[in-house]
């Protein structure tokens, strides 16, 4: 058959008519490698080479293509070399779906905040390799949705308010892995900002908005770094959702853009067989429920689907894996081993603690604070709920299970000399962190018996339908069985718990009796009243909706010797479940008091504080932007007791800072990564200079947000009517002062911009020069920003727009010359009416500086 290569270009055509209009075409013996290096020119391309492949697929074989084998596992087809190939997560770091560990690196926010697109792709290529070395062929990032709104869950997992900004580094990033043969899927697409009903809301923006705001990080990544997919988002657009958006798809990407890689869609986001004909090219995950292999070879029977957009599909995803150079096995993907893991890892240590000390931002620095001195400190107080552990990452599935990671308690403890006393008080808690309920207080009786401990009763599923696997006395509630089961006879992927029982009160008073509970739906009910309920829906949920972190407690009047009946429902969503009963008595000491007596006595106080996954995450909006629990607080009673604090905010969205006039040093260190707790203790006592910018803006308070008041969306419909006006844009706009503006970040030394000239060059083109001088004495680098603002615009436009930006690194008194060459794309808008983009002929402003809000120099042009 096809591997008769004597009449090679006869073949060919002959193969394409064969295939192409034929449904079963069980080809008993399909043709080898050597057949399809024969069949045509070896000096063909990539797309030739797809052709090719193509024509010597049968229909079923390319039906096949269309969805995954299961969540994480894409299909191949052996006889044509074509292989089936691993995909994860991996924004910060390899997710992993069973056992072992990778290297956490900085989440999104904090790599966007070192400005830095080279050290972003050195973090993408370290990515790939640990991929690699987990037969990882594809992973799912990066995500350069736009952080439009401060309480966005996932706004850790995104880069940046600035369509710029998230371009740049999505491209840093993208390059870096792909570098190394691991293909990236950029997404979501389009307009996802909000975890608030994330399956069902539909968001409406103006076409502009979205070819300005929501959609250029998508276009530049593609120009600059050619992902090999794009990944459609769970929310809708304009009426449809993302992944039957056939304008988003087949019109803007596909067309305009001439995207030559695959679409798929977000895990479990399709609704319907409509994404055939709007351009999707694979469901996820597998088996698929819209694109099965039957499904589609229907539609081409019935002619819903033709046969070339079906070859479009696939040669899409052909084309990817010949980029990866995995067709007909070219390169072997490196199988989990241990050691090759175990020592990258190692590796990629420093690469990891590199990348936060660039991103770390020095927010405030009155008087010097900062840099610490060791020499003028003999007790340093260490406090607060963010210093013991490192807080990796908001929740959902990007979560990455460290291997290991530095605390920045530890890092201190590492960093500092053994002269140094460090005394820790936690002083207060971030995740509800009560004491679990002492065995002592618990009881249930059992056939007529009285036994210590609640009685727990273990079901398969996540209801309580069937009978249960086992039944057991547990002392205290306080597990935590991640991957494993609880007991031998239920399913560890899918089981729930019930524990009954009754709680005595050894003395009077208002108590808090809470759950903790992660990746996990939970509920207690105090004499037979639902008092905690957080159960969700198992049946339904999606993926980021099982990843549910967290704390919660009633306030409680309890009487001394009284028992009150204890139930407690616990079932399993995730890998890292756990469950705890916990509670807090009346005469628990106050923490805080503690924390202040400590902090008096101490030279020097730092207090770690913040949010955690339990607060932010997939699915999981924040409601606010305050510190949560008692944090405000805390700190505002160590800052009256020791005037050399310093704040230390590790997180993944803006935060209010109620406190911040009193506060003489503040850092803002979003989610460092695994090495953070170092880069934290390095940056804080000056062996590194600090030179992370905010790619985002913290506003005072929540309501001066203009998009926060078409949030969180009605009839599952969320406006974007603030328009162009997200971030800076905003605050510009409506003459708001922020806390502290985009691009925003100090350092130990002063820098100076000078002698900035602009000069046209080409058409439409402008030469940018200016001079940056470290006028301070230690060495340190700064970023550049560049913006611009159109003077005489006719129609609404931005204040002013970030166009391009460069990370420099100085001596002191060094002075270096920056250039920059800004084309069009700097000066144009997006003109509906013409469906492109097109530029204004007017004067423009270009202004250089180091934040959004300090800019040094200005110039003037004309672009026409
Ligand atoms: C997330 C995606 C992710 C996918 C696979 C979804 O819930 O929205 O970002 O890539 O799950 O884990």
């Amino acid at each position: 058959m096809m591997n008769n290569n004597t009449n090679i270009i006869i073949t060919c055509a002959f193969a394409v008519s064969l295939l192409a209009t034929s449904f079963s075409l069980p080809l008993t013996k399909g043709p080898d490698k050597s057949a399809f290096e024969d069949f045509c020119s070896p000096t063909d391309t990539i797309g030739d080479q797809v052709a090719r492949l193509l024509q010597m697929m049968t229909l079923s074989e390319k039906a096949l293509l269309l969805t995954g084998i299961n969540g994480w596992d894409l299909h191949g087809v052996e006889r044509l070399g074509i292989p089936s190939i691993n995909v994860k997560d991996g924004g910060h770091g390899i997710t992993i779906r069973s056992s072992g560990c990778a290297t956490s690196f900085p989440t999104a926010i904090a790599q966007a905040a070192t400005w830095d697109d080279a050290l972003i792709a050195e973090l993408g290529g370290a990515i790939a390799r640990e991929a690699k070395s987990k037969g990882i062929s594809i992973v799912l990032a990066p995500m350069v949705n736009i952080q439009r709104i401060p309480v966005n869950g996932r706004n850790y997992e995104s880069f940046s308010e600035d369509p710029f900004l998230t371009g740049k580094m999505a491209t840093g990033f993208i390059n870096g892995l792909q570098a190394e043969q691991v293909g990236a899927v950029i997404k979501h697409l389009a307009a996802n900002n909000q975890q608030y009903e994330q399956k069902h809301i539909k968001s409406r923006v103006e076409e502009r908005v979205l070819h300005e705001i929501y959609l250029p990080a998508f276009k530049m990544a593609i120009a600059e770094a050619d992902p090999v997919g794009v990944m459609t988002a769970y929310n809708g657009v304009n009426g449809y959702p993302s992944s039957e958006s056939s304008y988003l798809i087949k019109d803007v990407l596909k067309k305009r853009w001439q995207y030559p890689g695959f679409v798929v869609s977000d895990w479990r986001s399709v609704h319907s067989e409509n994404v055939m004909q709007a351009g999707l090219d694979l469901e996820m995950p597998g088996p698929g429920v819209f694109m099965t292999q039957e499904l589609v070879l229907d539609a081409v029977k019935k002619g819903t689907l033709p046969i070339s957009e079906l070859d479009d599909k696939v040669s899409r995803y052909i084309r990817a894996l010949f980029h990866l150079g995995l067709i007909w096995g070219d390169r072997t993907v490196v199988e989990d081993n241990a050691v090759t893991a175990s020592t990258l890892m190692e590796a990629h240590r420093p690469l990891a603690q590199r990348v936060a000390e660039s991103a770390i931002v020095l927010l405030k620095n009155d008087r010097n604070v900062l840099p610490l001195d060791t020499t003028a400190i003999k007790r340093l107080a260490v406090i607060g709920p963010n210093a013991a552990e490192m807080r990796l990452s908001g929740g959902g599935s990007a979560s990455v299970t460290a291997c290991a990671a530095v605390s920045p308690l530890a890092g201190l403890k590492q960093y500092l000399p053994p002269g140094i006393a460090i005394d820790f008080v936690e002083g207060t808690s971030l995740k509800g962190g009560m004491p679990a309920i002492p065995g002592q207080y618990l009881s249930s009786v059992v056939d007529g018996k009285r036994l210590a401990g609640l009685t727990g009763a273990y079901h398969d599923g996540h209801n309580y339908d069937k009978p249960a696997g086992c039944i057991r006395q547990d002392a205290v509630i306080d597990f935590s069985w991640g991957w494993g089961a609880p007991c031998d006879q239920v399913d560890k992927t899918n089981y729930a718990v019930r524990w009954q029982g009754k709680l005595t009160a050894p003395s009077s008073g208002g108590y808090k009796l809470g759950l903790s509970f992660d990746d996990a739906g939970a509920r207690l009910y105090i004499d037979g009243a639902l008092v905690i309920d957080d159960w969700g829906d198992p049946a339904n949920e999606i993926t980021e909706a099982k990843f549910r972190n967290r704390s919660l407690s009633v306030d409680y009047e309890l009487k001394e010797g009284r028992e009150y009946d204890i139930v407690i429902e616990f079932h399993k969503k995730e890998r890292t479940n756990s469950i705890r009963f916990e509670w807090q008595t009346p005469e628990a000491e106050d923490g805080i008091a503690q924390a202040v007596a400590v902090a008096g006595g101490s030279d020097a106080v730092i207090v770690f504080a913040g949010i955690s996954n339990f607060y932010e995450g997939g699915n999981n909006d924040r409601e606010d932007i305050d510190l949560p629990g008692r944090q405000n607080e805390l700190i505002q009673r160590v800052l009256a007791a020791n005037k050399n604090t310093v704040i230390v905010l590790i997180n993944g969205t803006p935060l209010a800072m109620p406190w911040i006039d009193k506060a003489p040093a503040v850092v803002e260190a979003f989610y460092p990564g695994q090495e953070g707790g170092v880069a934290i203790a390095r940056v804080l006592f000056g062996a590194v200079n600090p030179s992370g910018k905010l790619p985002q803006t913290f506003p005072k308070q929540l309501a001066d947000v203009a998009a926060m008041s078409f949030y969180p969306g009605s009839n599952g419909e969320v406006r974007y009517d603030e328009g162009l006006f997200v971030g800076y844009r905003q605050f510009d706009k409506d003459g708001i002062e922020p806390l502290f503006p985009f691009g925003f970040g100090l350092s130990y030394t002063t820098f100076e911009f000078s002698n900035l000239q602009v000069k046209r060059q080409g058409k439409n083109g402008v030469l940018v020069r200016v001079d940056l001088k470290n006028v301070g004495n230690r060495s340190g680098s700064e970023v550049a920003q560049f913006y611009v603002s159109p003077l005489e615009a006719k129609v609404d436009r931005p204040v002013k727009e970030l166009k391009a930006f460069k990370k420099i690194a100085l001596a002191p008194g060094e002075t270096k010359t920056l250039e920059v060459l800004m084309d069009e794309s700097a000066f144009n808008y997006y003109q509906v009416e013409k469906g492109d983009w097109v530029v204004e002929p007017g004067k423009f402003e270009i202004s250089v500086g180091n934040s959004s809000k300090h800019l040094h120099v200005k110039e003037f042009i004309y672009v026409n």
